[in-house]
């Protein structure tokens, strides 16, 4: 092959590199499971406007408790929860991240010892991480989210750390917390400074010392800066909003041109910046908040860097017409 020919084949190469790691610069993670008008999974993911979908919530589990998950009117005892197994799948196979949340604001749940920690790890691992049969069908899910609100602060250290060994010795999956805003957290300050969570969804909201309210976004954007320094820089910390007024009862709903024009171009700057995550699917539905803000959640520099790179790929390969020959 002629050198000539080698080399802008290499630069085309390298140009659908940079394409493809656009992904990973900002995206939109969702609640999915606590309301009948969520609509279906196949449904949430595709409107396209999620990269990950966290399942909620497994609401009863540890300290040698009976496992149990809350789907409100989604499946339960009268539709087993094993036909959303298609639905995780074609997700999976849009490229929608799914998750599966621990916890809740409701819930029956703790941890009693580090044993029962590692019985919780494998538990999630067998059932729910390895495409085993389980309560949710044959299913090798992305992740496992914690949403400890309540019980014991006990811990749950020694479950990220348990996941986190069994994540390194078979596939990888990502672990995320979704602390409230003010510091620190009660239940997962002790976990999140493990710094084994990928990703950090930070619930500003309900939470009025750390929330936007009637105008003012300084209190949310002092905590936003606070959390992305608290946790390591490789752990991609989300802005955890009400995707509508009702999804909050006390407070922290930002219209969605507030959050474009004051939020977003201020978050964006932190080099662990990860997206916006919404509470929760069925409020997202009926207010198109997603629909409103997914274009403005990509980082401008990497839109800048595709936009630049597209724009040589047109040159190179408008180049290469002329150099190679015509195909008859
Ligand atoms: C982040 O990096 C630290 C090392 O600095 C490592 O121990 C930890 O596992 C990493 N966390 C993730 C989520 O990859």
């Amino acid at each position: 092959m002629a050198p000539k020919r080698q080399a802008l084949i290499l630069i085309v190469l390298s140009l659908l590199t940079i394409n493809t790691s656009e992904a990973a610069t900002g995206g939109i993670a969702i609640y999915w499971g606590q309301n009948n008008g969520d609509g279906t999974l196949t449904s949430t993911c595709d409107t396209g406007n999620y990269e990950i979908v966290v399942l909620s919530f497994l609401t009863t589990f540890g300290c040698s408790r009976t496992p149990q998950w809350n789907f409100a009117g989604h499946c339960g005892d009268w539709s087993p929860c094993t036909k959303l197994q298609p639905e995780i799948q074609h997700c999976q196979q849009k490229g929608v991240k799914v998750f599966l949340s621990l916890g809740g604001a409701s819930g029956s749940y703790s941890l009693c010892s580090p044993q029962d920690a590692k019985e919780v790890a494998d538990y999630l691992f067998s059932n729910f991480l390895t495409g085993r049969y389980g309560p949710l069908g044959s299913v090798t899910l992305d992740g496992i989210d914690f949403d400890i609100e309540g019980g014991s602060n006990l811990y749950w250290d020694d479950l990220a750390k348990e996941l986190d060994a069994l994540r390194q010795t078979n596939n990888y999956f990502y672990l995320s917390a979704a602390p409230q805003c003010p510091i620190p957290d009660y239940y997962l300050d002790k976990a999140i400074k493990t710094g084994l969570f990928d990703y950090v969804f930070v619930q500003f909201y309900n939470n009025p010392p750390c929330q936007y309210s009637n105008g003012n976004t300084g209190p949310l954007l002092g905590s936003w800066d606070a959390w992305t320094s608290l946790v390591l820089p490789n752990n991609t910390v989300f802005m955890g909003l009400p995707a509508s007024r009702e999804a909050a009862p006390s407070g922290g709903y930002i219209p969605p041109n507030v959050l474009i024009s004051e939020v977003l171009p201020y978050i964006k700057q932190a080099s662990n910046y990860g997206g916006i995550m919404l509470w929760s699917r069925f409020q997202d539905v009926t207010n198109h908040y997603s629909d409103q803000i997914k274009y403005y959640v990509t980082k401008y520099m990497l839109r800048f860097v595709k936009a630049v790179s597209n724009a040589i790929s047109d040159c190179v390969s408008a180049a290469l017409h002329r150099f190679l020959p015509k195909p008859y």
